[in-house]
């Protein structure tokens, strides 16, 4: 099987690992990888938000299965493109219709209430000045969203009536804002692979969204994560079950065929589980723990579920507990870091690691950093305190000015 993998992330470096361990694959193209994805297959240049170009790539590369890293270039209409061009290619990503569940947040949260999902109580504003006008009164804390792709930076929690009242000016793409009831719990990302007809919902993760340890500093992409979760119980896994049938019974009856990786933005609060949000895609840096805890080969869920033939057994997951930790540049999240040496991936991984790199180049023969989060590192346990402590050692070989990561992954005091 020939493979096309889109992105340039922590997420495709272990993507293209785990399809690269495939009997299956024949070939593994990604664009524009980065040079972590660059020891399992060949980079090649593309501009992977231009429907055109990515479907003349496919048809040159004779691409058997495309698979989708992020959101941007499914909002772009990507997917939609290929299958309709090329349809010799088979498309692991939803179209840019099914996409909207990520890429509106207003859609999304339109979607919940249709068909019964439990979420965070809502009001959508046309503009920022109506919503303006509904923050005079209401409840603290209060969430402001964004509609649109805002790479993590669309929402606002405020807990003051002045950053409420001046969050809807400040929102980072124009359009609808949301205005949402505050939740308090913990969080989990749960991602459903499905072929549109049918579905596996995999095993939770736990991601750490903010940038300093005890969960302060600014929302990031994700500093790190673990799996499986330390609260988690069979109960949550079927409560997310049921979420993940109404979802694909909704996108169902909305006439969408979605085939690709719908992921359940959850909050566990004291009244159950609540629908933060969805994604269109794997999210980043959980994806890359659960390629680590998957026994079974990937790519015949990848091409399954892009075909339309999910394979019916569900997936085999090792018992290891699993732990990952981001290193990310000095200036993460507001500006990238760029050129900086890395060193001591090597070692990282003589010691048993695995890195994964996230935002890293190459430049005049040497690996630099290129991106926000620089470098993923991973390990594996038979407790999570043993798996933290593997990637907290192989941390400490690697170095680059400026590297910050959060000590506390997986160490919340209260589960
Ligand atoms: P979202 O992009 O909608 O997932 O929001 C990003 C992050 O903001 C989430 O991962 C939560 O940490 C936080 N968040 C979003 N909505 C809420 C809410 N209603 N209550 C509390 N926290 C929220
Ligand atoms: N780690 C959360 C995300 O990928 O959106």
């Amino acid at each position: 099987m020939r493979v096309l993998l889109l992105g340039s992330g922590g997420r495709e470096h272990a993507l293209a690992w785990k399809i690269a361990a495939s009997p299956l694959f024949t070939a593994l193209y990604i664009a524009p990888g980065n040079p972590g994805t660059a020891l399992f297959g060949e980079n090649v240049e593309c501009d992977i938000l231009d429907p055109a170009a990515v479907t003349e790539l496919t048809r040159r590369l004779q691409i058997d299965l495309l698979v989708v890293g992020g959101e941007a270039p499914l909002a772009a209409g990507v997917a939609d493109a290929v299958r309709y061009d090329y349809p010799a290619c088979a498309v692991f990503g939803p179209g840019k219709v099914g996409a909207e569940l990520e890429w509106s947040k207003a859609y999304a949260k339109d979607f919940m209430q249709k068909y019964g999902l439990p979420t965070a109580e809502y009001r959508c504003f046309a503009t920022a000045a109506e919503a303006r006008a509904y923050l005079i009164t209401a409840p603290l804390p209060v969430v402001v969203k964004a509609d649109g792709l805002a790479q993590g930076k669309g929402v606002v929690i405020a807990k003051t009536r002045a950053e409420a009242l001046v969050a809807p000016d400040h929102m980072p793409v124009e359009g609808q804002v949301i205005v949402e009831e505050y939740l308090v719990g913990r969080e989990a990302s749960v991602f459903v692979l499905t072929d549109g007809q049918r579905c596996h919902v995999l095993p939770a993760t736990e991601d750490h969204k903010q940038l300093y340890d005890g969960d302060t500093g600014p929302n990031t992409g994700g500093m790190g994560a673990y799996s499986p979760v330390a609260y988690w119980s069979t109960k949550l896994q079927a409560e997310s079950e049921t979420i993940a049938l109404r979802t694909l019974a909704g996108l169902k009856a909305e006439g969408v065929d979605y085939r690709g990786v719908i992921f359940l933005g959850l909050m566990v609060t004291a009244s159950g589980i609540k629908l933060l949000e969805f994604n269109a895609r794997f999210g980043d840096p959980e994806c890359q723990v659960l390629m680590v805890k998957l026994a079974s080969d990937i790519l015949p869920y990848l091409h399954g579920a892009a075909r339309g033939e999910l394979p019916p057994d569900p997936l085999e997951w090792s018992q290891a507990h699993v732990a990952l930790v981001v290193a990310c540049g000095g200036g993460y999240p507001e500006a990238p870091s760029r050129g900086l040496p890395i060193t001591g991936i090597a070692e990282a991984e003589a010691a048993g690691s695995l890195v994964f790199h996230a935002g890293t180049a190459v430049s005049d023969g040497r690996l630099v950093t290129n991106g926000g989060r620089i470098l993923n590192v991973v390990d594996s346990g038979e407790t999570l305190a043993l798996a933290l402590d593997k990637a907290y050692n192989g941390l400490k070989f690697i170095s680059f000015p400026g590297m910050h990561y959060r000590r506390d992954i997986g160490r919340r005091k209260d589960g």
